[in-house]
């Protein structure tokens, strides 16, 4: 009993000396939160879209005025509830889509014809930027969660913003088509300018609208009921007031006209639906690019997705086994983006000058981007399998050069001229570059490694939940 009571005593004194460590470690980080991070760790969430129905959330890409560390991209968060519409829209910037949860119907133009896909779990799909799109999640009970990137073209109206031009609307949001005289536009329908107003003043719920139910605003389902066949010459007329389109727009899959000809034309759509849009591919279903026994990578580029050509992205997904560590390396000609799907780690960035940019803990959520010729790597936590989701921006071969392991640039060039470089004799620079057997996905150091002081409080804090039980798991939480 005594002994009992001194075991649970010395719980306590431990639990008690662990949680205060790990709150002074925590907040001496969060002091520390340094410059590179601000720049590399896209922890800020900006509401594009909230409505009842759904959410579409943004962090902008690191940019800063004058400086060569700024990113052409955007990383958005889509979240849609059960039974909703993303209204149909069309955006200035490139879209690759990745389904991370439920499932999704997406419409777009592709070719002049209206194809529906279906989207599931893992999926990756694009929207060429100009191409008119709606993303319904008809699920009854599942909300949907698409993660994706934002390319920030030239052609972008604002430096770090893109634009969306909703295509159906009325108060909230208002549609491209309301911008037209409103005259002019009810002799086009050849509606009365009543009917017109019904017809632009109705939508209030903001472009993520719920489909069914009480909430029934879709003004797309209205119109297709009230309008008949005749109207779809005028409509025709109407997106051709901008004058006619050059053969370089015809050519890509822009086309307004079409989209809502056919949008109109249900019969047309449900035909149009297996024609030869591209296909979704699903990342999860892929093969491994890389695995060994700490973890796993798959990319996929345009040679194994052709619609990614249009963007000049690829995707990849990595997963790294408790402890295990993407070696050090650099991206020759991409910079790459990385949204954390599972679990905690972190992320070390390097700047050009040998300096630590950035030694951040990340967790379920986290963005972080990191540009062309930084070094960095990524670390899971001992307690938990590590994964993330990450986009780069070019599909051509951007061949990752690993700094260390058997297939490091350290590994061939271990010869006279680098062991003079570190002033170091050969045999020792042999020694040291060949000690790492492994490559690309490294095992976790060995648990009495001085080096490895930065993840001391998450093993105590693994051990610790050995012992007491799964008390932290609530550490681990969505982004939501
Ligand atoms: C306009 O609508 C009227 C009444 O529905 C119809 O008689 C007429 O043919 C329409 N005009 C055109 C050009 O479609
Ligand atoms: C290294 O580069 C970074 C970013 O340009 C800079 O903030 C830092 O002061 C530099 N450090 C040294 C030691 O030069």
């Amino acid at each position: 009993m005594g002994d009992t009571r001194t075991l649970l005593l010395l719980v306590l004194v431990l639990f008690y000396a662990l949680v205060s460590s790990v709150g002074a470690y925590e907040e001496e980080e969060s002091e520390q939160r340094t410059q590179g991070e601000k720049w590399f760790l896209l922890r800020q969430l900006h509401d594009v879209v909230r409505t009842d129905a759904g959410s579409m959330r943004l962090v902008k890409g690191g940019y800063r005025r004058g400086s060569s560390l700024h990113s052409p991209m955007h990383i958005g968060f889509i979240s849609m509830e059960p039974n909703s519409l993303f209204i149909p829209q069309y955006l200035d910037s490139d879209l690759v889509l990745f389904v991370q949860h439920g499932q999704a119907r997406i419409g777009h133009i592709y070719r002049d014809k209206l194809a529906e896909r279906h989207l599931k779990h893992g999926d990756v799909y694009t929207i060429p930027a100009g191409s008119a799109f709606y993303l319904e999640n008809r699920a009854e009970n599942e909300r949907l969660r698409i993660i994706c990137s934002i390319d920030i073209t030239s052609e972008s109206m604002g430096w770090h913003a893109f634009q969306s031009f909703f295509i159906g609307g009325g108060v909230h949001p208002a549609s491209v088509l309301a911008g037209f005289d409103h005259n002019t536009l009810s002799t086009a329908l050849n509606v009365s300018t009543e009917e017109l107003n019904s017809l632009l003043t109705r939508q209030t719920s903001g472009p993520i609208v719920h489909l069914s139910g009480s909430h029934h605003t879709n003004m797309w389902s209205k119109f297709l009921a009230q309008e008949p066949h005749q109207k779809l010459a005028h409509l025709k007329r109407i997106v051709n007031f901008g004058g006619e389109s050059s053969p370089k727009e015809e050519e890509t899959t822009w086309s307004l006209r079409k989209f809502l000809f056919n949008l109109l034309n249900r019969e047309d759509v449900v035909k149009g639906v297996n024609h030869k849009a591209p296909s979704t591919y699903n990342l999860y279903h892929k093969k491994h690019n890389f695995k060994n026994d700490y973890g796993w990578s798959k990319n996929v580029d345009e040679c194994d997705y052709s619609p990614l050509k249009q963007s000049g992205n690829s995707v990849y997904l990595v997963h790294l086994s408790p402890g295990s560590m993407m070696a050090p390396h650099v991206n020759p000609t991409a910079i790459e983006y990385g949204v954390v799907l599972k679990g905690t780690g972190r992320i070390q960035i390097v700047y050009p000058n040998g300096t630590l940019a950035v030694n951040a803990r990340v967790r379920q959520g986290d963005v972080f981007w990191v540009p062309r010729y930084f070094p960095f790597c990524q670390i899971a936590s001992t307690n938990g399998p590590f994964e993330f989701f990450g986009i780069t921006t070019s599909a051509r071969k951007n061949h990752p050069q690993f700094l260390v392991g058997r297939n490091s640039l350290m590994h061939s060039l271990r010869g006279p001229e680098l062991a003079a470089a570190y002033g170091i004799g050969e045999r020792r620079l042999k020694r040291i570059a060949n000690a790492q057997r492994e490559q690309i996905i490294l095992p976790s150091s060995s648990s009495d490694s001085p080096h490895d002081k930065a993840s001391e409080p998450e093993k105590k804090m693994a051990n610790f939940k050995k012992i007491i039980g799964n008390l932290g798991s609530d550490m681990i939480m969505g982004f939501e």
